[in-house]
């Protein structure tokens, strides 16, 4: 286990890296994103991030608070529906027209719904999108631009460890009549980390990171019961307000912690890449490795050496080797991922009008899910 005393000692070892660090946040207008975003623009210096989320108002609000935090920082938001392929790729564009690189790209977006399906204009299943496809295509169009860095890493911020069996004739659960966003999550946790793989092969000196955060005490759960569909909304407000409350006071960590820790997940050299970074001229990550940390373990390990591929906990530590991913990796099923993956970018594009519109109803439906935190009432805890 990585102490978080250590975490942050990594953290604050940031300071001394000169300015020019450049991070993209999606997913970080709340929760964990958030408060990486807060524990990058604290601990690095003239330090740059891009914010991309779907609320200007709250964009602005989160930058003037960022800017007391580090008034050397720079800090742009990017308003973009991210749910959206076309979207992805707008931003994607925009970014890398005003960057020469980028150094860490951390994605977290996504809600908790006890709702069924809902598609974006698109046609993919909103909270899939979030959870998996997006952060798929954000990461194939910055790797190119994340590769001219001295030290890429990519954090997806979900569930590794709880990867679960792949429904190989419907990856998109499309035939499942009761579709739930808790029974997709296993499986798109296992699409993350077979994707990651197949990236990794041609991407050797990037490394690639899948979290599980721990319980984390952020908004989601609150969110989920609070936007309860249809009758179900009144039994939910039972444990809206005593088993949530409870949770998050007493088995949470809170979203700082959680921010620390991915920070050092972003950028401590306890998580190299696959290709030797002396011999690529790079470092293995923005802060040495802490003394009597050793390095963690890939996901894949030949002959000492790692695919550059982490699928980490909340402590830090690499997830118990899995049965099943060993299973897919045996079958190749990385590469059907990847297949099906590439179909879904395609279909979903060209699921659009000739002015670039598509069903915009579903994603009216999906802004239904937009939290209760979106008044902007909230301050960052400068001091923590
Ligand atoms: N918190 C936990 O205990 C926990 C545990 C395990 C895994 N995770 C995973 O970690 C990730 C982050 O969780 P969190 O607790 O930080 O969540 P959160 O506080 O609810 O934040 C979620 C982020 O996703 C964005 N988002 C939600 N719905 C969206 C939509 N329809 N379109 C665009 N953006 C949308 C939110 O943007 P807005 O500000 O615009 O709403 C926000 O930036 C999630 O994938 C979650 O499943 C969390």
């Amino acid at each position: 286990m990585v102490s978080l005393k250590t975490v942050r000692q990594s953290n604050a070892a940031l300071q001394a890296f000169p300015p020019g660090i450049v991070a993209v946040f999606a997913g970080a207008t709340q929760g964990i994103g958030l408060a990486t975003l807060k524990q990058f623009a604290k601990y690095v210096s003239g330090p740059k991030a891009y914010i991309i989320g779907r609320s200007h108002e709250k964009g602005k609000h989160i930058i003037d608070q960022l800017k007391i935090l580090n008034p050397m920082g720079s800090f742009m938001f990017i308003e973009a529906q991210i749910s959206k392929f076309a979207e992805v790729d707008r931003v994607c564009e925009e970014i890398k027209s005003l960057e020469n690189h980028v150094d860490i790209l951390c994605m977290s977006m996504g809600y908790l719904s006890l709702g069924g399906r809902v598609e974006t204009p698109e046609g993919i299943e909103t909270n899939r999108a979030l959870q998996l496809y997006s952060r798929l295509r954000l990461t194939m169009n910055l790797l190119p631009h994340l590769e001219r860095s001295m030290s890429p890493r990519i954090v997806s911020v979900l569930s590794a460890g709880f990867e679960g069996p792949l429904d190989l004739s419907d990856l998109d659960w499309k035939s499942h009549k009761s579709y739930s966003v808790f029974k997709a999550a296993a499986p798109a946790s296992t699409m993350m980390n077979l994707f990651f793989e197949e990236l990794a092969k041609d991407h050797p000196t990037v490394s690639f990171v899948h979290s599980f955060p721990g319980v984390v005490a952020t908004n989601n759960v609150d969110n989920m019961f609070a936007h309860a569909p249809g009758l179900l909304w009144f039994p939910a407000q039972i444990p809206r307000y005593t088993v949530v409350p409870l949770l998050n006071m007493f088995a949470a960590i809170s979203p700082d912690e959680a921010g620390e820790r991915t920070l050092f997940l972003a950028t401590n050299a306890r998580y190299p890449p696959a290709e030797d970074h002396i011999e690529a001229r790079k470092m293995g990550g923005f802060v040495d490795r802490p003394q009597g940390v050793p390095f963690a373990a890939s996901t894949i390990m030949k002959e000492g050496r790692g695919n550059g591929v982490y699928r980490v906990n909340s402590h830090g530590e690499t997830c118990k080797d899995s049965a099943l991913l060993k299973g897919y990796r045996k079958d190749d099923i990385g590469k059907v991922v990847w297949e099906h993956t590439m179909r879904v970018f395609a279909e979903a594009l060209a699921n659009r009008d000739e002015n670039g519109n598509g069903n915009e109803n579903g994603l009216r439906e999906a802004e239904a899910n937009v939290s209760d935190t979106d008044s902007l009432d909230f301050e960052l805890d400068l001091k923590s």
